[in-house]
């Protein structure tokens, strides 16, 4: 099936917020603290400027509770005369001239009495730097299996490593934008965003308002990769604070330095691993220590420790695991949501760290991973059995032929003994992804669909799921025309409007497809089930029930209804961290073939092989798209995009110098699947959507070891990092 709205987006049709027809409306805009932490002392208004004409709000204007509600009332939506990051909002301004705001912007002065910021995660905080409890920890989470100690003890060998990642921009192509205006006594918002829920439940503490006030529409969106998942939270309660105070239409668009410098980025993270093996490379113990940035407020971090300590002992099978992971409060930019949840970071490290083991132990590196590889009837590290019917020999062995591995890798120790300043190496990494909220996270998020039967027996899905350029629209369609047998045609997919449809949770975490596609074919068989109709009926039959049955009730709608129930079986101790983390995991491996330039310390990737299983593929061209669109994120983060922090605040925040690839950067990646269709999926469906970003930087680091002989432990591996490492003595040990 054909991308739905694509025709209206190649030809320029679809309306982005910023498209949207307006008339006497304002723009808003946010004036920002200049400094990391400390008491706002004063606010001056600039002479030269006629701020009569402006509507100004701050945090006094907050008719309900000053934060922007999703997991903790932490973060002040406006800073209430302290501040705890560079960029953080304090004051609102807005003006029917887009041109006078940004010349009035600078002329506000806001001046802070300066208190001792963090600005490092890795460093213990001194004293007069605590800002929140005894120890600035934001979260703390353990996972333990076995007795790791004494298995550390007595393992013949230990390996050790501690790996590094930087933060990372979403550079979605469409920069941050909402609308917000009064539809009666009703706030309606509409703009760019992944979770209009989210925005709900943030704006009713806030505004002290009720739900049934408050109406969001997410208009099409360029695109979000966590980015839009909380961030538009904040947005929205600005426009809306702006739009009640001036009783106008207010809209707010960041431009893109705006978007770069002060909105949330993927979490740096520090990654240590004590590993004890046998003789033979079999996994004996797996101490972990896994600490990431949290930057100024919580957001979603909890859930992205979550995420990375589940997986951070890769897909291994080991008996003693245990895995501490902190997120340490600092006076950075808030991180937050990023494609993968932590996930990209822990298996930068694990997989990594095998290679670094295989180096030290004399034992290849693919070898070590086919070892200790989960097998059927084996444990994760909080103790999930893995029962799947997935051969994940077969997905390494299928991707190692695909890439080539071993005949590349032969060609690669002739040519760099032969060349004078060019390096190959390849490399691969092995990596699973657990799909849709982690543990009991989708049964309390309950989530509901309903798709309506109309009069003329079209049939709409109504689902607050969003279309951000990943195809929703197009398998939601395809979901429905398969189950009811329909015309494509005959199918509608609302616009996500919480006044219209149910909540059925938000899009992210690879879950749309997995368990809202789920949902909708329950929603079908409950629609056909409503009309008189059994599971066989399809098409014209079911067609025409529809409309029969209009013609019996005019005065009703026909919803068919779903609500999430969990797969059977699931267990999960939100307490010790223990049982079934996720209903099912995706699998892949990924190789990378890459070049060094001695010369420049330029690493070009020539070729690039992802090979997943993911359960059924329900639209190949789509699928294709994820893979390759999560490749080409993993391995900018891994060799280009590198945020430059000064004092706080994101430096490069601009698009010169925050590097990410173009299509000439980057490699063929080429993609096949496995499948096994997941019994709780829709039509057999895995989440696909973050799993290839989890490990492609591991793959590519694992190449750049492979062809330098060193051991790069951290990213993005710019050409200045890499120079460095190379001109260090430390070669690694063992023999390649
Ligand atoms: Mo998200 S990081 O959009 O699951």
């Amino acid at each position: 099936m054909l991308r739905r709205e694509g025709l209206s987006k190649l030809t320029g049709r679809e309306r982005y917020v910023d498209d949207l027809p307006l008339e006497d409306f304002l723009w808003g805009a946010t004036v920002r603290s200049p400094s990391p932490r400390g008491r706002i002392a004063e606010i001056r208004f600039g002479g030269g400027v006629d701020w009569a004409e402006f509507v100004v709000v701050d945090h006094t204007d907050i008719p309900g509770r000053n934060a922007v509600y999703l997991m903790e009332y932490d973060q002040p939506a406006l800073a209430p005369g302290y501040v705890r990051h560079v960029h953080e909002p304090v004051l609102l301004l807005a003006h029917p001239s887009r041109e006078t705001l940004r010349r009035a912007i600078p002329e506000v002065e806001v001046v802070v009495d300066p208190d001792p910021p963090i600005l490092d995660f890795r460093v213990v905080p001194g004293p007069e730097q605590i800002q929140y409890g005894s120890d600035n920890v934001l979260k703390r989470l353990e996972i333990k299996k076995g007795d790791v100690e004494r298995a550390l003890a007595e393992a013949p060998f230990v390996v050790e490593g501690v790996y590094e990642t930087g933060a990372q921009e979403h550079v979605y192509l469409e920069t941050q934008g909402m609308l917000a205006y009064l539809d009666g006594d009703v706030l309606v918002l509409h703009g760019s965003m992944q979770c209009p829920y989210y925005i709900v439940k943030a704006l009713v503490p806030a505004l002290d308002r009720p739900e049934e006030l408050i109406r969001v529409i997410q208009a099409p969106t360029g695109g979000g990769f966590g980015g839009k998942e909380e961030f538009p939270s904040t947005l929205a309660l600005h426009a809306a604070l702006l739009a009640l105070k001036s009783g106008k239409t207010v809209k707010v668009i960041y431009d893109r330095v705006e978007d770069m410098v002060a909105t949330t980025k993927r979490h740096p993270a520090r990654i240590r691993h004590r590993t004890g093996l046998d003789e033979n490379g079999r996994l004996l113990a797996q101490d972990i220590e896994v600490i990431l940035d949290g930057g100024a407020y919580v957001t979603l971090t909890p859930v992205v420790l979550s995420r990375a300590i589940i997986h951070a002992a890769g897909p291994y099978d080991c008996e003693h695991v245990r895995i501490l992971g902190r997120a340490m409060f600092t006076n950075m930019v808030p991180f937050g949501a990023f494609r993968g949840f932590g996930n990209p970071q822990a298996h930068f490290a694990i997989e990594r760290h095998m290679d670094v083991i295989a180096h030290r132990m004399g034992i290849d590196a693919i070898e070590l991973r086919r070892i200790n590889l989960i097998r059927e009837g084996g444990t994760t590290a909080t103790g999930q059995v893995i029962r799947d019917g997935v051969d994940r020999q077969a997905v390494l062995s299928r991707a190692l032929e695909l890439a080539n591995f071993e005949k590349r890798r032969r060609e690669h120790w002739v040519r760099n003994s032969e060349h004078r300043y060019l390096r190959r190496g390849i490399g691969a990494a092995m990596v699973y992804h657990g799909a849709g909220f982690t543990g009991s996270g989708e049964v309390v998020l309950a989530s509901r669909l309903h798709v309506q039967g109309h009069p003329d027996g079209r049939v709409e899905v109504l689902a607050a799921n969003i279309e951000m350029g990943q195809g929703t629209i197009t398998i939601f369609t395809q979901i429905v025309a398969d189950r009811l047998g329909y015309d494509p045609d005959d199918i509608v997919v609302a616009e996500p409007d919480t006044h219209r449809v149910p909540d059925s949770g938000p899009t992210v975490g690879s879950r749309t497809v997995m368990v809202v596609g789920r949902l909708l074919e329950v929603a079908c068989d409950d629609l056909r089930r409503r009309t008189g109709l059994g599971a066989e009926a399809r098409g014209a039959e079911v067609r025409e029930a529809i409309v029969a049955w209009h013609i019996e009730h005019p005065e009703e709608s026909l919803l068919g209804k779903a609500r999430y129930e969990p797969p059977p079986g699931i267990e999960w101790d939100d307490e010790k961290y223990r049982g079934d983390a996720y209903g099912t995991f995706a699998w892949a491996t990924q190789v990378a073939d890459v070049e060094v330039d001695l010369r420049t310390y330029q690493v070009r990737v020539l070729d690039f092989v992802s090979v997943q299983e993911v359960g059924k593929v329900l639209n190949e061209t789509l699928a294709r798209g994820q893979i390759q669109g999560g490749v080409a994120q993993g391995v900018s983060w891994a060799l280009l995009e590198e945020c430059v922090w000064r004092d706080g605040a994101m430096e490069n925040g601009q698009l010169t110098n925050y590097i990410i690839p173009t299509t000439c950067d980057l490699p063929p990646i080429r993609v096949e699947f496995m499948e096994v269709p997941y019994e709780f999926g829709a039509q057999g469906a895995k989440g696909i959507g973050e799993l290839p970003l989890v490990g492609a930087a591991p793959a590519v680091l694992n190449a750049v070891a492979a062809a330098t002989g060193r051991e790069p432990a951290e990213i993005p591996l710019t050409p200045e990092r890499l120079m460095v490492l190379l001109a260090s003595d430390e070669t690694r040990g063992g023999p390649e």
